[in-house]
């Protein structure tokens, strides 16, 4: 498959399963991608702000090389965020402009954002079912006894915000587990974004789909991150 991850909002309705409650959105909160058909923000655009399973919808498919944007976006080679395929992964520097790496441009299908529907940097966690944050998806902000489809099917995840998350093998909070903090941390102006990007279970130190509940707060001696790391601001490297 292919990926793309940008950091600069979602809620389709494609084989997705949550566990939250409803939160308010914040002044800073707007997540969006814009993408553009040309280079340098030039050319056919349009502004994603939810999940877009397949950008032929839009008449994007293929087509964008370059964006402007706020937040975690995964961008994907396939329609349905690459159930199947193989990844080539391709990094953005978070809330800004800029032209997509040559091995990106005028190849992605699908596109959805990583965290919380209703704020930014709101505290959340998004399980997916294949390695690099591929396939079907299990998110929510609040404690989940049982993953629905996704039991024993999570290869890989992402936690938002700054709440620790624990992950376990066993239904209702049982099991080996393993916490997990964000350990990547950006300030751009009046934004922060906070996120752990665990790309496959071996991160973890856990088997491959073993995941099956997951609960609030760092509740295992196994941990992953460290509360309150430092943010850093964007500087021109990338
Ligand atoms: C994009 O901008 C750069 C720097 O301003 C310029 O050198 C380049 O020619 C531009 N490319 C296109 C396709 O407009
Ligand atoms: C993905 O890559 C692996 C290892 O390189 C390969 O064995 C497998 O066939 C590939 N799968 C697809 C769908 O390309
Ligand atoms: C979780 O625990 C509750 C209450 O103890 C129980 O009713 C439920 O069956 C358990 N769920 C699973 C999947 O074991």
């Amino acid at each position: 498959m292919n990926f793309l991850v940008f950091l600069g909002h979602l809620v389709f309705v494609t084989s997705i399963i949550r566990s939250e409650k409803a939160g308010v959105a914040g002044a800073d909160d707007f997540r969006y991608l814009t993408g553009y058909a040309g280079l340098n923000q030039t050319g056919a655009h349009y502004q994603f702000t939810e999940y877009m399973p397949d950008l032929s919808v839009v008449q994007m498919d293929n087509t964008i090389e370059s964006s402007c944007g706020v937040g975690y976006w995964l961008l994907y080679d396939e329609v349905d965020y690459d159930p199947l395929t193989n990844e080539t992964e391709c990094h953005f520097r978070p809330y800004e402009c800029g032209n997509w790496s040559p091995q990106c441009q005028n190849m992605v299908s699908s596109l959805r954002y990583a965290g919380s529907p209703y704020g930014l940097n709101d505290d959340y966690y998004n399980l997916y079912e294949g390695t690099i944050f591929r396939g079907k998806e299990f998110r929510g902000n609040t404690n989940a006894a049982d993953l629905g489809d996704l039991d024993m099917a999570v290869s890989s995840l992402i936690v938002t915000g700054q709440s620790a998350w624990t992950f376990y093998t066993d239904v209702n909070l049982t099991g080996s587990d393993v916490c997990v903090y964000a350990d990547e941390h950006y300030t751009y102006g009046t934004i922060d974004l906070d996120y752990a990007l665990v790309q496959d279970m071996e991160k973890l130190g856990l088997p491959d789909n073993s995941i099956r509940s997951v609960a609030r707060g760092c509740l295992s001696d196994r941990v992953l991150g460290q509360p309150g790391g430092e943010r850093r601001s964007q500087d021109a490297s990338n």
